[in-house]
């Protein structure tokens, strides 16, 4: 893992949107793993900004969404479709019928709905750029604690702590999901590179298990310890309870000076 401590969440922002950019500017399809939260909101207008600013082109861009609620559809404003739309769709020139999320519709059988999912990821060539963010008990995607390492696209019950969570964003009469569908543990394993996002203190006993503690489904995020290319970028809030600050501050310089010397790789 590589773990990259800013000063701000808006560091974490930019440097993150750096990454797609560089992405989708070194491949011609680009296939991109999207995320919702307030952690990625950020990314996102900093990426539409780049896209009026620095002509950055989502139009080859192919994307596949972690997860999405059940039984809301996709016009609701709490549907991450509609989140997706809002923060960043209907901002840049993506074809929208080459953004995926793992929907399954009323009356729709969730496993198969779920090894579509998988089966139009393959075809896509996979996921070449995860973005995560982190639940405060360490679920990535709605992976929640004691999900499958290797669980792949499916439905998913959502603990009372995210319930809890994220009641934040629904109003007192609304109706908040308690299933959603999300890809598997494995199928985020199975991007070229993850880029994991976290910011604030809330976020900072998740981040200790995930980086430091062991390889555990109850911290489903631990899991990208076994991802050959994962980075971890935190702001300092984030980051605080974790003991290698500086180690991992050292090893970032060095690799910029390896990254100055011998370019940038990443193999997408
Ligand atoms: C949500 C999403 C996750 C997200 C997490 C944290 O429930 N399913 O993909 O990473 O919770 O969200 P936030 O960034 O709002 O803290």
């Amino acid at each position: 893992m590589q773990v990259i401590i800013f000063d701000d969440a808006q560091q974490v922002a930019a440097n993150a949107a750096e990454w797609v950019a560089e992405l989708i500017n070194k491949k011609p399809n680009p296939v991109l793993g999207l995320a919702t939260g307030s952690t990625p909101i950020s990314l996102y207008q900093q990426l539409v900004n780049k896209h009026q600013t620095d002509q950055l082109s989502f139009k080859n861009v192919i994307s596949f969404n972690l997860d999405e609620y059940l039984g809301i559809d996709a016009n609701n404003a709490q549907s991450y479709r509609h989140f997706m739309n809002v923060h960043l769709f209907d901002h840049v020139d993506i074809d929208k019928n080459k953004t995926y999320l793992p929907i399954c519709a009323q009356g729709e059988n969730p496993r198969e709905q779920g090894l579509a999912y998988e089966e139009k990821i393959k075809q896509a060539n996979g996921v070449d750029l995860q973005i995560l963010g982190i639940g405060a008990n360490g679920h990535i995607g709605f992976n929640e604690p004691t999900s499958s390492l290797a669980s792949r696209t499916r439905i998913k019950t959502l603990t009372q702590q995210t319930l809890t969570d994220n009641s934040r964003l629904f109003d007192d009469n609304e109706f908040q999901p308690t299933l959603a569908m999300t890809m598997g543990i494995a199928t985020i394993l199975d991007a070229r590179y993850v880029l994991l996002m976290a910011t604030g203190e809330n976020k900072a006993q998740a981040v200790k298990n995930m980086v430091a503690g062991p390889l555990s489904a109850m911290c489903p995020a631990s899991a990208l310890q076994m991802h050959e290319n994962a980075i971890v970028l935190l702001d300092k809030a984030a980051a605080s309870q974790l003991d290698d600050q500086e180690y991992y501050q050292w090893a970032n310089d060095q690799n910029i000076k390896i990254n100055q010397e011998f370019g940038l790789y990443h193999n997408y």
